[in-house]
């Protein structure tokens, strides 16, 4: 919307420009063509009767004769020239004013919205192009975990061209104008991904600046460490179920369903991706939904069935954990087609 709105804005520049550009432009070529600059006694013409009317200097031009000498016509020829200077002058003028302005404008324009690496490009390229071109599958001998690797390229060079993302594989394979298609074998990027990427990449394919961080496409090795004994994860979250016969205790990985009367666990429900931060009832009491996610990675629901302890589906979006849940406008068999 925004680039939308700027590029009319220059559109109608350059059309101003345009206008403003024509108008020296009929001056000059009139008073060029009336300014006669050879010397010497010329031969009397009469001056056509319109050159007296329209500007002088075209008139003097009429069919290439030249002009009479009298007092007027010099006249008429030094005024020419002065319009002739003068109208080179404004030529000048626009023109650098043509040449300039939307210059003035791009830059200004990138100024306000180039897309920044670690926060507009290392997402687009950790979402979708990680898990193919990472150190360890390293698809097409490309990896991306960092701006350096990004621009070194893969096995056949370098994949961005700064300034030119027409001519970068990159952007031609996402544009499926170079085979096979990135991202490979799923759905193409989004236009406005692309989109970004393009206008990085022709704004010089800039890396981080100092401060920002520079691996940020780097997945995150966390060490998966298991405990040498049996631990009881403990409790972030808890709910009772809407007639109270169930409390949930929400855990590490897992969510305990625990009878109210006896205290005792009847059930444990696992395979969450990690703490479960946030557990919500369906107002039936039917389902159970959990959700939590690994913390700066994604966040998770999961949906059990309350009587059986089966899962119904797991939900992962987003770039962070999930902390809290509700559920709302609740309709009892919807669930089914989540
Ligand atoms: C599912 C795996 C997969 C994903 C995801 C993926 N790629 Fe690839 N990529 C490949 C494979 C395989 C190759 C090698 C293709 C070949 O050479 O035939 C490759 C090659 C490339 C190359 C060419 C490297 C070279 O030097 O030949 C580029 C550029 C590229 N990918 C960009 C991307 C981008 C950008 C994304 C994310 C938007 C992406 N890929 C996502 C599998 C993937």
């Amino acid at each position: 919307m925004a680039n939308g709105l700027r590029f009319r804005e220059s559109q109608i520049s350059n059309h101003l420009n345009f206008a403003i550009c024509r108008l020296p432009f009929e001056f000059a070529s009139a008073a060029t063509l009336g300014v006669n600059p050879s010397p010497g006694p010329r031969p009397l013409v009469k001056t056509p009767s319109r050159a007296t009317l329209s500007p002088r200097g075209r008139a003097a031009a009429v069919g290439g004769e030249r002009v009479a000498t009298s007092g007027r016509d010099r006249a008429a020829v030094i005024a020419a020239k002065r319009a002739a200077s003068i109208a080179s002058l404004c030529l000048a003028f626009s023109f650098v004013w043509l040449v300039l302005s939307p210059a003035i404008r791009i830059q200004q324009a990138h100024a306000a919205t180039t897309p920044v690496f670690s926060s507009d490009i290392a997402p687009i390229l950790q979402k979708n192009c990680l898990a193919c071109h990472s150190t360890a599958a390293k698809m097409g001998g490309f990896v991306m975990e960092s701006y350096d690797l990004l621009m070194k390229g893969g096995k056949d060079g370098p994949a961005i061209v700064p300034g030119k993302s027409e001519q970068s594989r990159l952007i031609q394979m996402l544009e499926g104008k170079v085979q096979p298609r990135m991202p490979f074998g799923v759905d193409p990027l989004p236009a406005s991904d692309i989109a970004v990427l393009k206008v990085w990449i022709d704004a010089g394919a800039k890396g981080p600046v100092a401060g920002e961080a520079s691996r940020v496409l780097a997945p995150l090795a966390i060490p998966d460490i298991k405990p040498k004994v049996p631990v009881v994860s403990p409790i972030v979250s808890l709910r009772f179920s809407p007639d109270g016969s169930i409390l949930a205790a929400g855990g590490y990985k897992q969510v305990r369903m625990i009878d109210r009367v006896s205290g005792k666990a009847t059930r444990t429900l696992e395979g969450h991706a990690d703490y479960v931060r946030s557990i919500v009832f369906s107002p039936d009491g039917k389902f159970l939904f959990a959700a939590g996610g690994p913390p700066q990675q994604w966040g998770e629901i999961k949906v059990w069935d309350v009587a059986t302890g089966a899962l119904i589906r797991t939900m992962r979006g987003h770039k962070d954990c999930i902390y809290s849940l509700a559920v709302s406008g609740w309709k009892a068999g919807r669930i089914r087609k989540l």
